[in-house]
């Protein structure tokens, strides 16, 4: 046996028993003839006691950091103990130890507080994971995989496996691709949601479906995006919308539980997909705080009747105009004012100005644009954007989506700056009745918002089946009468991330075919991408629909950080590199040569 117990869990309890420990040495401090060594393990850090009688005969001077011992020794109550360890009230009088292992010294200092670089600490995330802090967010995110199984299990789902070498079919984000050397010219790609399966798992009778599984896209990574990911991905069948809601529901409660013992009690709230962009901005709306936007204009209209015919040009020629009303923050002096105009004049907010109305506690107003609304006017626009006395409007203006965007990033800094963005208070919202198409400007084509497998809402599927057009063609996309077809969809949000999302799926072979013709998918090439599941269709498919939950960001958030990395054992940077292991790399000519692939060395 190598050690008796582990570095967590020896107390009082233990004092004069005989015990033998084994781990990395954190830390060797000398003084005069006594020399103590904090040795850790996964469980903890227990001090160790070299006394003057065991230095003479051992010789513990080749013990250096991160070396691998085995120490034996008697437990015994310490004089000086550290009440912030659970072990800080004993320490090891060693008897004798035994080094299994050396170490060169690590790059880093492995500690809370360490002075490693990200990078060095990823090419070195053997070393970081070591650190407490990595290491809690590991058991976190076995916690949050303990719980979904449990949870799953007892509603009779079933665990099913699915392949990770499929057929290239993108849609939103790129594939990755894998060459297949025995048949030469042809590729798989790597799934990026196991959706079409799961779809034909319920086909195939599994009425409960889930699995925690890999997904790969090949898209720009953020902090809440790496290239692969984790999901825990559900199907159900014979069910509806309200049936979902519920089963997962249930199922984020009692992760919520499980894992930070705190009771979500209330329902969660449900919010439209068009009320949630009328009144944040986007579709993943913080709601721990309210700063709720006041539409003055909307795609041209006047919202707010004071706007009319004023000679205000910018107000005049935008198409939508914004504002959020920031309490008590009509004092903010000309410095703070002009550092939010920078800020949404960056360039990934880009906007052009910022406009602001200070409504002072002596009922006084003021604003950026004076010039142009009389005192009065200006009133009655602050009352109409429901402020009061004391408050700070602020106003962006322009196109809409981008108008909308940037005013939802405005809301979510002030909400930061204002402190009302507690990690430690969570609010989770579904939002649902999204569109079913939306229109992608840089591809300039229709897309499926979700996924072209999503049913339209059953009251919208006679606009489609009655209606030939394909929407990958209109020219004027808001009048296209596909525009405003709504989505048997939902997401569930919680603190302003997206941490699952859904829909009721298309089961007859028909509305599928229209769904993708009108995606702009010819016959041809139905068939050669999805042939498999239009097939699958006429075999007696049952209604059913599902959900997929993004598990490392659930893991990132319960532990109260936006950056799913460090909730992964090893991820990739942000340029989609592992550094650790120097991925992607090249591969030798032969490999090369049995895949039948050259590469074009001029792009090289
Ligand atoms: P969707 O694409 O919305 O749905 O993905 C589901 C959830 O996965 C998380 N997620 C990611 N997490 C980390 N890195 C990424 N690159 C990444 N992309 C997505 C998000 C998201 O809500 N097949 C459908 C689900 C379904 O319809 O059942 C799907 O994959 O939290």
């Amino acid at each position: 046996m190598y050690r008796t117990h582990t570095c967590g869990e020896l107390n009082l309890s233990h004092n004069h028993k005989q015990v033998t420990l084994a781990g990395w040495v954190q830390t060797v401090r000398k003084f005069g003839a006594i020399t103590f060594v904090d040795l850790r393990d996964r469980y903890g850090i227990t001090q160790l006691l070299f006394n003057e009688e065991l230095t003479k005969t051992l010789d513990i001077n080749p013990l250096g950091r991160e070396f691998v011992i085995q120490a034996t020794g008697k437990v015994s109550e310490r004089t000086n103990k550290n009440t912030k360890i659970p072990t800080g009230a004993i320490e090891l009088l060693v008897s004798s130890f035994t080094i299994l292992n050396k170490s060169l010294v690590p790059p880093f200092t492995i500690q809370d507080d360490t002075d490693g670089g990200d990078e060095l600490r990823m090419k070195y995330r053997f070393l970081d994971l070591r650190r407490s802090e990595l290491k809690k967010n590991m058991e976190l995110r076995y916690a949050v995989n303990r719980a979904t199984r449990n949870y799953l299990h007892q509603q009779n789902f079933w665990d099913i496996e699915t392949p990770f070498l499929i057929k290239s079919t993108p849609e939103g984000a790129r594939d990755f691709v894998v060459p297949s050397r025995m048949n030469a010219g042809e590729f798989y790609a790597l799934p990026q949601s196991p959706q079409t399966f799961k779809q034909l798992l319920m086909v195939s009778g599994f009425d409960r479906y889930f699995q925690i599984v890999k997904c790969f896209r090949d898209e720009d990574l953020r902090a809440d995006r790496q290239p692969e990911f984790t999901q825990i991905d559900c199907e159900m069948a014979f069910v509806q919308q309200e049936d979902i809601l519920q089963m997962f529901e249930g199922l984020i409660k009692y992760i919520f539980k499980e894992v930070k013992k705190i009771d979500y009690a209330e329902p969660i709230e449900r919010i439209s997909w068009s009320d949630s962009v009328w009144n944040y901005g986007n579709d993943k709306p913080d709601t721990r705080f309210g700063l709720k936007l006041k539409n003055l204009k909307v795609r041209g209209e006047n919202v707010c009747p004071e706007l009319e015919g004023k000679n205000f040009g910018v107000f005049n020629t935008a198409e939508t105009i914004l504002a959020i009303c920031i309490p008590d923050g009509a004092d903010y002096s000309r410095k703070q004012t002009d550092e939010l105009i920078e800020w949404v004049k960056r360039p990934q907010i880009g906007m052009s100005g910022l406009a602001f109305i200070k409504k002072g506690k002596d009922e006084t107003v003021k604003s950026s644009f004076d010039k142009f609304f009389t005192e009065q006017e200006l009133h009655s626009v602050a009352n109409y954007c429901s402020a009061s006395s004391g408050d700070l409007i602020l106003i962006l203006c322009g196109a809409e989506e981008k108008t909308r965007k940037a005013i939802s990033e405005l809301r979510l800094k002030m909400g930061e700056q204002l402190g009302l963005r507690n990690k430690n208070e969570y609010k989770l919202v579904w939002v649902y009745d999204f569109p079913l198409f939306e229109y992608d400007e840089e591809g300039n084509r229709w897309v499926a918002r979700h996924h072209p497998f999503t049913a339209p809402k059953p009251s919208d599927i006679s606009k489609m089946i009655n209606n030939d057009s394909k929407i990958s063609d209109a020219a004027n996309y808001l009048n296209h009468p596909y525009a405003d077809i709504k989505a048997n969809a939902y997401d569930m949000v919680l603190n302003g991330n997206e941490i699952g999302g859904g829909s009721i799926r298309i089961h007859q072979r028909a509305l599928q075919e229209k769904m993708f013709a009108a995606l702009g998918m010819d016959e041809e090439e139905q068939t050669h991408k999805f042939g498999f599941l239009l097939g699958a269709f006429e075999y007696g498919a049952p209604p059913h629909g599902g959900i997929a939950f993004g598990f490392d960001r659930i893991c990132a958030l319960l532990g109260g950080s936006e950056s799913i990395r460090d909730y992964i054992a090893f991820p990739k940077n942000n340029a989609g590199r592992d550094v650790m292991l120097d991925a992607p790399s090249t591969i030798d000519e032969k490999q090369l040569h049995e895949l039948q692939i050259k590469l074009d060395s001029k792009k090289i």
